[in-house]
């Protein structure tokens, strides 16, 4: 589908100008300067020609085939020219016209009904409100990017929603040396949106990185599942704005104020194994790593510097990320001693030091190269009277041409460093001003094998009860009850493999007492209401309750503070449950995601959860390695890990509740909130216990547009 746009025989531009400076105008010029060989055909009604090609008043007037057709006219005359397209066969648009979704109501209106009558005719198209697309293989630039910022030929595939982001990569590319295979500018996305890009890029030979830039994505479902497929072969990197709201404000549930679009954002990518652009920094030094590096073998980095503070700062910036600071084999050790001066530091970070010239650089650099317990190099200079930039440059570009580890320089300077500066972007080799930044790319080509590596286990779903489901959720709304009290939440979850703690509802104070005898003491009293949530804020719940007297007291102390507290709410008595005594307290919850679907959260449970916010979050379904990687990336893991001499908790137990939340919020899409707070957790010989949860969900029917991505999946 994609060829008419990015191997096109013949472009026609409807909306050509003779006049400078008119959009019009600019990309005729990039076409014909940019050398595409194909033929190219003005649209305009008045001109006969336009920088020397014959132009047509209208695309029915020309008289051969036409592969794409480039829209710059203004925004009223687009639905004629798309019915042109259509008489004329035309099935490969690309409007650059703005005006449309992004003005507002109208102008989403007129372009809801040119996607609708493209769709009758057949047409796909990229835009509107876009820059273009540059195809170096078929030298075609139709732009309106400045002229002097010609794309260079090379391995990166870009996309971008922001035209202006567009324009400005262009323009930097140019400098740093980047070539791209091909160059999108994806505008509103009418039509082709970054799934398609995705998809289109990860097919295409030329392409050896897909860089982009999005704010949205429009089926979380199909971009997981394109990405994960994609990730495997190319690195996607992706920068992604727009996303810093923590979460829905009328959300009810711990996990449902957490879970805000971002976190969803960076579950799906670190599922799939996107690499995340956090700034337009990283998304260039990145675009830099991945064009230029191989991806390297393992983790560990070995830095080569003729100044001590540098390589320090390099490797304190190594301990924070997945590099580690390689352990040099005895024998570069021995081989460096006699060859560098008594002051030099062999050990990792091997600094040659201040009078260091690039003769000792080749020489540390080549036992390093030949050291199999280094993976990565990193080459530091600070610029001194000995080491001249454009020396040292030149055994790098020399070294890296005889290896297959990722090597990357910083030279930190400005006026000194200029010349190698030159010469290392010549010769691609990643350049970084400072080394923090060259640290943190290679960190990400690590992250990107280790992704490639992984291999995910198969896992069979568990023997579960969902007819019990089927029937708690109909009886709820039946009752016109979205939310899930205590003891139903409970009862879900149970039939899911959860083990709840024994407990009965006592409708009155003499029902409880008689109740407590039977679970025996102490036991933990709540109040019973599907209006009250948040319990223990009202002073609707009492642990330890010791004896018949307490109860009954209790019973009714619970009662007053709800009817005080919430005068409106149903109570439909007190709960009387089993009191488990000991353990460590997490939280589980989902919250269907618009975009992404169900997002499952892991946190360290109990009342200060919003607060702390140490939470992890995955897109179900996942995995056990993604779930037991949820459950380790939060700060406070290693207090469940076991902390001064405590038993560690049974983490695999939690690896399995987390797989079965997933199984249950895939198995019911029409949950939207659910938390399970606490679950109580033990060491290994105890299943941990869910004591309280909490579900709001919607009417089947109106969850069918939730969308659940799929390992594997098709897209
Ligand atoms: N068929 C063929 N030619 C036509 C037609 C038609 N149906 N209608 C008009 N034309 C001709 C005009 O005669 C004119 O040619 P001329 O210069 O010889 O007179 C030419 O097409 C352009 O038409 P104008 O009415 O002059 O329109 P103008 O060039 O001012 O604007 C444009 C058109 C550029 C498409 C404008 O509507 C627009 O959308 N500009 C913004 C584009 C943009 O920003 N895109 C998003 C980029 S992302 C970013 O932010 C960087």
């Amino acid at each position: 589908m994609f060829d008419k746009f990015f191997k096109p025989q013949s472009v026609a531009v409807v909306g050509a100008s003779a006049r400078p400076g008119k959009i019009g105008n600019s990309i005729l010029v990039n076409i014909v300067n940019y050398g595409f060989t194909g033929e190219i055909y003005p649209i305009n009604p008045e001109a006969g020609e336009i920088l020397g090609l014959k132009a047509y008043p209208s695309l029915s007037a020309v008289p051969d085939n036409i592969d794409l057709v480039v829209i710059c006219v203004p925004p009223v005359a687009v639905p004629g020219v798309i019915e042109d397209c259509g008489r004329k066969n035309v099935n490969s648009v690309l409007i650059i016209t703005a005006g449309f979704k992004e003005i507002g109501h109208e102008g989403a209106k007129l372009e809801r009904d040119i996607v609708k009558r493209m769709k009758e005719l057949g047409i796909r198209s990229i835009g509107p409100n876009c820059v273009g697309l540059v195809s170096t293989e078929a030298k075609l630039n139709v732009t309106f990017a400045s002229s002097q910022a010609q794309a260079r030929q090379g391995n990166i595939g870009f996309f971008s929603q922001s035209g202006a982001l567009c324009v400005a990569i262009l323009d930097w590319a140019m400098l740093q040396g980047i070539g791209f295979s091909k160059f999108i500018s994806l505008g509103n996305k009418a039509d082709i949106n970054e799934t398609d890009m995705l998809v289109a890029l990860g097919e295409d030979p030329q392409t050896q990185v897909i860089l982009g830039y999005i704010e949205s994505v429009d089926d979380g479902a199909r971009f997981m599942q394109a990405a994960e497929r994609i990730s495997q072969h190319k690195p996607i990197i992706l920068a992604k704005s727009g996303g810093t709201a923590a979460g829905a404000k009328a959300a009810s549930s711990h996990t449902g104020a957490l879970a805000g679009s971002e976190q969803a954002f960076k579950a799906a990518f670190k599922q799939t194994g996107i690499i995340r652009a956090n700034s337009i920094e990283q998304l260039f030094d990145y675009a830099m790593a991945f064009s230029y590096m191989p991806v390297p073998e393992g983790n560990s980095i070995a830095i080569l510097t003729n100044s001590g503070g540098p390589g320090i700062i390099a490797a304190d910036a190594v301990e924070h990320s997945m590099l580690k600071m390689a352990s040099l084999l005895k024998d570069t050790i021995d081989g460096l001693r006699p060859k560098l001066p008594s002051t030099a530091a062999l050990y990792n970070p091997v600094d040659i030091i201040g009078d260091g010239d690039h003769e000792r650089y080749r020489i540390a650099l080549d036992a390093l190269l030949k050291d199999d317990n280094v993976n990565n190099i990193l080459v530091i200079l600070t610029p001194t009277a000995t080491a001249r930039s454009a020396e040292v440059a030149k055994v790098l570009v020399s070294s890296t041409a005889q290896t297959k580890k990722p090597i990357a320089a910083t030279f930190i300077g400005g006026y000194s460093i200029a010349d190698g500066a030159k010469i290392l972007v010549d010769a691609k080799i990643p350049f970084y001003p400072f080394p923090e930044r060259a640290v943190d790319a290679m960190d990400r080509l690590v992250f990107y094998k280790s992704h490639k590596d992984r291999v995910a286990s198969r896992t069979e779903p568990y023997p579960v009860e969902p007819k019990t489901v089927d029937k708690l959720f109909a009886e709820a709304l039946e009752k016109h009850h979205n939310e899930l009290g205590e003891t139903e939440a409970r009862a879900v979850i149970q039939a899911y493999g959860f083990r709840v703690p024994k407990s009965i509802l006592a409708t009155s104070v003499e029902h409880a007492a008689k109740v407590a005898n039977e679970i025996g003491y102490p036991v933990v009293m709540k109040i019973a209401s599907p209006d009250i949530l948040h319990k223990s804020d009202i002073g609707g719940v009492k642990v330890g309750v010791g004896s018949p007297e307490e109860v009954r007291e209790t019973y009714h102390q619970l009662v007053v503070n709800a009817v005080r507290r919430m005068p409106n709410a149903e109570i439909l008595g007190v709960l009387v449950q089993e009191m488990v005594k000991g353990g460590k307290e997490v939280i589980l919850g989902m919250k269907r995601d618009p975009q992404f679907g169900p997002m499952v959260m892991f946190g360290l449970g109990g009342i200060y959860v919003e607060v702390l916010k140490d939470v992890s979050f995955r897109i179900a379904p996942f995995t056990v390695e993604d779930a037991r990687e949820m459950v380790n990336e939060i700060r406070s893991a290693a207090l469940l890990r076991g902390f001064r001499g405590e038993k560690p908790v049974d983490m695999d137990a939690i690896v399995e509740c987390l797989m079965r939340l997933s199984q249950l919020v895939v198995d019911f899409r029409n949950i939207i909130e659910l938390d399970i707070n606490p679950l109580i957790v033990f060491p290994k010989g105890v299943q941990p216990i869910a004591l309280d949860a909490r579900l709001a969900i919607e009417r089947p029917e109106e969850a069918v547009g939730t969308k659940i991505w799929k390992r594997g999946g098709r897209f």
